[in-house]
């Protein structure tokens, strides 16, 4: 019998590409997304590349009712939890919006969930739990002491998760720690498309590259790494959407923690060169001062998922870039609303 899987936040950017996996593995898939921070043409693209029909549903996670309403509907056997606002500055700027939309809408879909049988979860959380890291790869044992409010609503979610799994050996938990999203479908039809200014350098790079904004600020070239900019670990965006699948795949009972990463850094001045390489454009930049609140160098120990879940993100930053470019290019808009 197919599985019905429910996807909060399935028409963002990594819920989108989870979400074709999903229906290309034979799931039924139900996507609850508010639209707030996403497109309705996602959800086209994704029944398109999935070649299958999503059940899709409009509703703010923070409406309890209609977060049952959801659960009434459609036969749901796991959630996979993306939803959710996820900008740092954003969240220094109004905590309490952050806190009451994450906090509030992960309570409800845990409570729907249980009140309607449903213990296999699989939820979006971030490296940024770790905040400045003391020793590098990061590995799951490592401190949690996240510095702004949206990370400590990533790390909140996560005790509640690991509490409800403490209370009742139902549950089945899958906390998933993402190192840095970016790439595209290599269709180009599916991709991010941050509404106003893109607070990440990849997104970023890609307007500069395709005309849409005139140069990069680089935050810093004195940072304590090899060319003096920023080290992250940049991951596929698909690579991370099969890491969704194999976590599902691979729930056990309790709750546990997997960093998703490919465990190899990359520079801002890497992430630029390679993308003049793969674009054919000229990356205009200019080095300004530091962002107040980053870091030098955020990299995963990613052993544990590769063993857990029998999973590796494989595809390269060359990979990741040209992916980014053919949707940036083909797409010069986004999705246009
Ligand atoms: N950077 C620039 N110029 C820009 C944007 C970024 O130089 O215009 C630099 C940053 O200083 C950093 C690197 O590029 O060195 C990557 O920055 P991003 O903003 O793309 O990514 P972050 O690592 O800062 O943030 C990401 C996620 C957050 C998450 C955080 C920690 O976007 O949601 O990782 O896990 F909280």
């Amino acid at each position: 019998m197919t599985r019905t899987i429910l996807v909060t936040g399935g028409a963002g950017y990594i819920g989108s590409h989870t979400s074709v996996l999903l229906l290309q593995r034979g799931f039924d898939i139900v996507i609850a997304d508010d639209l707030s921070n996403s497109s309705l043409r996602a959800v086209e693209t994704i029944e398109v590349l999935g070649d299958r029909r999503v059940a899709f549903e409009e509703v703010d996670l923070t409406d309890q009712a209609a977060v049952a309403g959801v659960f009434d509907r459609h036969p749901i056997e796991g959630v996979i939890h993306f939803a959710g606002v996820k900008a740092v500055g954003e969240s220094v700027q109004e905590p309490l919006r952050y806190y009451r939309t994450n906090l509030t809408s992960a309570m409800n879909l845990l409570d729907e969930m249980a009140a309607h049988e449903v213990w296999d979860l699989v939820f979006s959380s971030s490296a940024t739990v770790y905040g400045d890291p003391e020793m590098l790869p990061i590995d799951e044992s490592a401190p949690t002491r996240p510095t702004n409010p949206y990370g400590r609503t990533k790390l909140m979610i996560e005790d509640i998760c690991r509490d409800v799994a403490r209370a009742d050996r139902r549950w089945r938990i899958n906390l998933l720690r993402y190192f840095n999203p970016i790439g595209a479908h290599s269709s180009g039809d599916l991709g991010e498309d941050p509404r106003g200014i893109p607070n990440n350098l990849v997104p970023f790079v890609m307007q500069v590259a395709v005309g849409r904004r005139q140069q990069v600020e680089v935050f810093g070239n004195d940072w304590d790494t090899p060319d003096g900019t920023g080290v992250r670990d940049y991951i596929h965006v698909l690579d991370l959407a099969e890491g969704h699948l194999a976590a599902l795949d691979h729930l056990e009972t309790g709750c546990d923690e997997l960093n998703l990463g490919t465990g190899h850094g990359a520079s801002v001045f890497e992430v630029i060169k390679t993308t003049e390489n793969v674009s054919g454009k000229a990356i205009p930049f200019e080095v300004v001062d530091r962002r107040a609140g980053d870091i030098a160098c955020s990299l995963a120990e990613v052993s544990k998922a590769n063993r857990r879940l029998d999973w590796r993100a494989d595809r390269n930053l060359e990979v990741m870039l040209s992916d980014a470019w053919r949707w940036q290019s083909k797409h010069p808009e986004g999705y246009g609303d």
